[in-house]
């Protein structure tokens, strides 16, 4: 068996406009981003079908575990703010201490995994974009393509 994640590899100027939009919201709020103890910032915008753009930080504490991924808040708020949260896209950009990165982070394994759930819940795969804020964007059409041989609900049956 052997497993492929499709990443289109693209010049932030050669996005289509909302994705453009969608990250220059994303590195907007880098500065809303909780990080006083990695300070590695994350910030997640997610643009749902309704055109409403809600953003997430990564939100840490002295209890290191109890920290949350920006994707993760940004999952949750727009679950918790829209009923039936219907997610087209999601963006995700970080500034690491030492200054701007020049490679795209691509989420962890926790995010993949709930990345994978809101597919599920909502029914519709949906876009990631992940950028630096120098260098080429990573685009994948299907989030959860993120994370192959996923644990999913099916397993539970
Ligand atoms: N972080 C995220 O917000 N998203 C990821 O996908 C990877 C890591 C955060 C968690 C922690 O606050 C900091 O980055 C360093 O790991």
């Amino acid at each position: 068996m052997k497993i492929d994640v499709p990443v289109n590899v693209c010049p932030r100027e050669q996005l289509a406009r909302e994705h453009q939009l969608l990250l220059n919201e994303a590195f907007a709020a880098l500065d809303r981003a909780y990080a006083p103890y990695s300070h590695f910032r994350v910030a997640a915008a997610v643009r749902l079908a309704s055109g409403e753009i809600i953003i997430g930080t990564n939100q840490e504490n002295a209890s290191y575990p109890i920290g949350i991924c920006a994707e993760r808040v940004a999952l949750s708020t727009a679950n918790s703010v829209v009923y039936d949260a219907q997610i087209q896209s999601m963006a995700v950009v970080y500034r690491p201490s030492a200054g701007p990165g020049k490679v795209p982070l691509a989420p962890c394994g926790m995010c993949r995994q709930a990345l994978l759930e809101q597919h599920v819940r909502q029914g519709n795969s949906f876009e990631l974009l992940m950028a630096a804020e120098h260098g080429d964007v990573w685009h994948v059409l299907d989030a959860s393509s993120l994370l192959p041989l996923a644990f999913t609900p099916s397993n539970l049956e």
